[in-house]
């Protein structure tokens, strides 16, 4: 659907959990957050029926999201249910990778479309840095896992926060070796982001270049999302870079995200949005109310971010993981 703005609203990220076994510095607190109790969080019949309300608003795509989506029991059968949503296209995947090995071939069976893997680095001692856990074999061990199945694109996703042993290079090299996008995230003031300093896009490529010779402006799209790509001499994969602060793509922005707790949120800085939850569950809510509901809050979306604006008006105050990214 089209929203006040004139853009189409194509995509929704809808987050399963905001329970995470990592804990990365910039996402989430090392004692974690409050357990949200199960009766909180929307089931599976509750997940689809609003997928069917989106499907029919022309919403094409659906990211999965959490904390950490594969810690929600069963997430292949949700995989599955939303593919056969009428009106809904490409279900994908954004993972830690933890626990991607044993169930990759689950979500493959289910029809998943593409996963993104967020890996920082390729370094153990910084990856327990930076996550807090030692995890980074299991990761890899997920990478390949994803790799068996080359009809499903995979994608890297790292938030550069500037310690030179993070060893971007080496993580770009994976777009050289194998068939995999690596892509560069400018780090978001949202949640604990606010306490780090990212690395710009501009930095990050004029390393890349110094090893790896000049690029050339890729122009074609791959996947949902507000990346942009570059091609490198001799790479089977791209090089992407979101950059919410050095470059804004609000004008383009394609989509809204659902939280675990039903929370229809129409932009990633503001607490703006509709509890659907509510809606849902009561009694004798019909169709049309919940379709009217989604509706009036996509067309209220706002116009775009104000990142490093002094005071926002309704400025999300939660933290990443329960948000979805
Ligand atoms: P594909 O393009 O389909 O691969 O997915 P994606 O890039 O939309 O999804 P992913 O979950 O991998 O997100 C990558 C990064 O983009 C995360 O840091 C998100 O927070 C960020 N991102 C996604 N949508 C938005 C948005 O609307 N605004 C901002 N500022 N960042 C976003
Ligand atoms: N800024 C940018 N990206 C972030 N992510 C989590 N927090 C932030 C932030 N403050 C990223 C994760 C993951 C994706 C879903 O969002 O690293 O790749
Ligand atoms: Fe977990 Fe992702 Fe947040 Fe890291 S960034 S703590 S992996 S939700």
């Amino acid at each position: 659907m089209i929203d006040g703005y004139g853009r189409t609203i194509d995509y929704i990220r809808i987050s399963v959990t905001d329970r995470c076994n990592l804990r990365c510095v910039y996402c989430m607190p090392e004692q974690g957050i409050p357990p949200v109790s199960h009766q909180e969080i929307l089931r599976f019949d509750e997940i689809c029926r609003l997928a069917g309300i989106f499907g029919e608003l022309g919403i094409r795509k659906i990211k999965l999201t959490g904390g950490e989506p594969l810690v929600r029991k069963n997430l292949p059968v949700l995989v599955k249910l939303l593919k056969e949503t009428p009106g809904i296209e490409k279900v994908t995947l954004t993972t830690n990778g933890v626990l991607l090995a044993e169930q990759m071939r689950a979500l493959a069976d289910a029809g998943i479309d593409g996963i993104n893997l967020s890996l920082d680095t390729l370094d153990p001692d910084i990856f327990a840095a930076i996550t807090r856990r030692r995890e980074l074999e299991r990761v890899k061990e997920g990478f390949l896992a994803a790799l068996h199945y080359p009809g499903i694109p995979l994608k890297i996703n790292c938030v550069p926060m500037g310690p030179e042993e993070q060893k971007i290079e080496e993580l770009a090299e994976l777009a050289r070796k194998y068939p995999v996008h690596v892509r560069f995230i400018e780090m978001m003031p949202v949640g604990l982001g606010k306490e780090f300093r990212g690395v710009s896009e501009a930095e990050i490529l004029e390393q890349l270049r110094r090893r790896f010779g000049r690029e050339e402006t890729f122009r074609g799209r791959l996947g949902n999302g507000p990346a942009h790509y570059y091609a490198f001499s001799g790479f089977q994969g791209k090089i992407g870079f979101i950059s919410a602060m050095t470059h804004k793509f609000c004008g383009e922005c394609n989509r809204v995200r659902l939280t675990s707790r039903g929370f229809l949120k129409t932009c990633l800085q503001y607490e703006t949005g509709t509890d659907l939850r509510e809606l849902l569950r009561s009694p004798e809510i019909r169709q049309e109310d919940l379709r009217k509901a989604v509706e009036e809050t996509i067309r209220n979306k706002p116009a775009e971010h104000r990142f490093g604006a002094e005071t926002v008006e309704h400025r999300e105050e939660k933290i990443m993981s329960q948000i979805g990214g």
